[in-house]
């Protein structure tokens, strides 16, 4: 009978975390067996390097004909195999030496009695002996079929969850486009090009579609939002900007796009603009004028007001604005303008030396004479 107490509630908490660790364990056993398998794979792919590493070795030195009778040929020897099932494993890879260790006399099995009957390794070593893979498009403990058959799992449209593997379950995931237990239908925004039962190809849609059953903007079943129908049933921009109260700011523009529409400001006008460019202003910016409805600069610089007042400084005009620089030969200092002074020292310098150079000449045409 079962009654519950103060007494059950530690037995219950108890239960609860039993199971939740078997199910982490379950979990964990599931990951193992893909995991398993990939392991195998990688050793059978050693496997191979090692047959290519050693194709042209021998036994040291060049065999022997007393060696080739008495250890029979390298080819085929003991040695050969231990030096290729040496390199199976990184040193690290705990699980690929583990594999191997708890499986090296299958390895001698088959390199002296089953090669030749059996010469896909992995076929015979990780799918049929160990059982820790499956033959392509197959799954689980069974190995059975992906969903969609093993020839084409997920119908060439998806990966089957496991497929190769002792482990998984079959389900597939769809590629981009796909979806569907069977990956043959199409989401949203693609369409069918080709169907039957076991072969589908899906195709984006035009633009202008959410859903369609063709590739033009006329094949939609519904517009994408942005987009709405003509009177030819075919999806087209919606010109957000075109209605009477502008989705913009009051001092923005509005520009229409694809789907959409962007809001825009003018830099030449003061707020409220109609467009870009400088004829689409209800007011200029400061620093522009407003000549026959065209918003241009306002020459500072040329104003019968001069607007550089400091001394040594003179006037530049620049967009929309002016600065006042140095005039030449003078210099910044402290925010005021003054005489560079190296300038006249050098001029004075300059002079001087000229003087000397006529002096002597003159000098040397009177010693001459
Ligand atoms: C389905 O279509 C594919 C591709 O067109 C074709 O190869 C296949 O034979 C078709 N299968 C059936 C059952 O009609």
């Amino acid at each position: 009978m079962l009654s519950t107490g103060p007494q059950r509630l530690p037995l219950l908490l108890l239960l609860s975390c039993v199971t939740l660790v078997l199910l982490f364990q379950v979990a964990d056993a599931k990951r193992d067996l893909k995991g398993a398998c990939v392991t195998c794979q990688q050793i059978i792919d050693n496997f191979n390097k090692g047959l290519e590493r050693t194709v042209k070795q021998n036994f040291g030195g060049g065999n022997t004909a007393w060696e080739e009778r008495k250890l029979s040929k390298y080819e085929t020897s003991e040695i050969r195999l231990m030096e290729i099932v040496e390199g199976l494993c990184d040193s690290s890879s705990f699980e690929c030496n583990r594999m191997v260790e708890e499986h090296e006399e299958h390895f001698e099995t088959w390199w002296f009695k089953r090669k030749a009957k059996h010469p896909d390794l992995h076929k015979w070593f990780c799918i049929e002996t160990i059982k820790v893979c499956c033959p392509k498009g197959t799954f689980g403990p069974d190995c059975n079929s992906c969903v969609g058959g093993s020839d084409r799992p997920c119908h060439g449209n998806g990966m089957c969850d496991g497929d190769g593997t002792r482990g998984g379950n079959g389900k597939c995931s769809c590629d981009h486009g796909y979806e569907g237990e069977f990956c043959l239908d199409c989401i949203d925004g693609y369409f069918n090009e080709v169907r039957n039962d076991t072969f589908s190809l899906c195709t984006e849609c035009d633009t202008s579609c959410k859903t369609c059953t063709g590739a033009t903007n006329q094949d939609c079943d519904a517009c994408k939002e942005g987009w709405e129908e003509d009177d030819q049933e075919a999806c087209v921009d919606v010109n957000e900007c075109a209605s009477d109260s502008s989705p913009c700011e009051e001092d923005q523009y509005c520009l229409n796009t694809e789907g959409s529409y962007s809001c825009k400001g003018n830099y030449l006008c003061a707020p409220g603009c109609t467009g870009a460019g400088p004829d689409k202003c209800q007011a200029c910016a400061s620093g522009y004028q407003d000549t026959e409805g065209t918003c241009t600069d306002i020459d500072e610089c040329s104003q019968p007001e001069a607007v550089c007042t400091e001394e040594h400084r003179e006037c530049i005009n620049t967009k929309g604005s002016y600065t006042c620089i140095c005039s030449s030969g003078c210099e910044e200092k402290d925010g005021e303008c003054v005489p560079q002074p190296g300038r006249e020292e050098k001029r004075r310098e300059e002079k001087r030396r000229e003087e000397k150079r006529r002096e002597e000449k003159r000098r040397e045409k009177r010693r001459e004479e």
